[in-house]
């Protein structure tokens, strides 16, 4: 498989989960609550934002770069993990509620932009041989 299409279809499973999230916050009634989904989500998103800046990234820093992306999506990064560890953190339920609601609005914007820019990036300055040799690594990673 291309590490372009297992990346992809963990964004399909984030997209939805986010979604759900956004469905359940709303009964939420306390803190614990939104502090137990931050902390999944800090874990799985964790997983998924090292395999793709290990793996992917580096063969196309030159190009991201040239487009004044790069510097972007760390601060994206950075951003949305913010966002969660607050949410895993404090002891207000509001502050909590907002960010969370943050945090998920920004995971999608961030995922919205690698589907669109980054992800056909690669698919363009990477060999095919490549892409495929560097899904195994993903799959590697994912026994570990
Ligand atoms: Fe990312
Ligand atoms: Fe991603």
């Amino acid at each position: 498989m291309k590490i372009t299409d297992a990346l992809l279809a963990e964004h399909v499973v984030f997209h939805s989960i986010f979604a759900s999230i956004n469905r359940e916050t709303p009964h939420f009634k306390t803190v614990e609550e939104f502090r137990a989904v931050a902390k999944m989500l800090l874990g799985t998103l964790e997983a998924h934002g090292r395999a793709e800046h290990d793996l992917l990234l580096p063969p196309i820093e030159p190009y991201l770069n040239d487009i004044g992306h790069l510097e972007n999506f760390h601060q994206e990064d950075d951003a949305i993990i913010a966002n969660l560890e607050h949410t895993a953190t404090t002891e207000n339920i509001d502050e909590a509620r907002k960010h969370l609601t943050n945090g998920l609005r920004l995971a999608n914007e961030h995922f919205d932009k690698e589907e669109r820019l980054v992800f056909p990036l690669a698919e363009t300055h990477i060999s095919e041989e490549s892409l495929h040799a560097l899904g195994k690594e993903w799959s590697e990673m994912k026994e570990l």
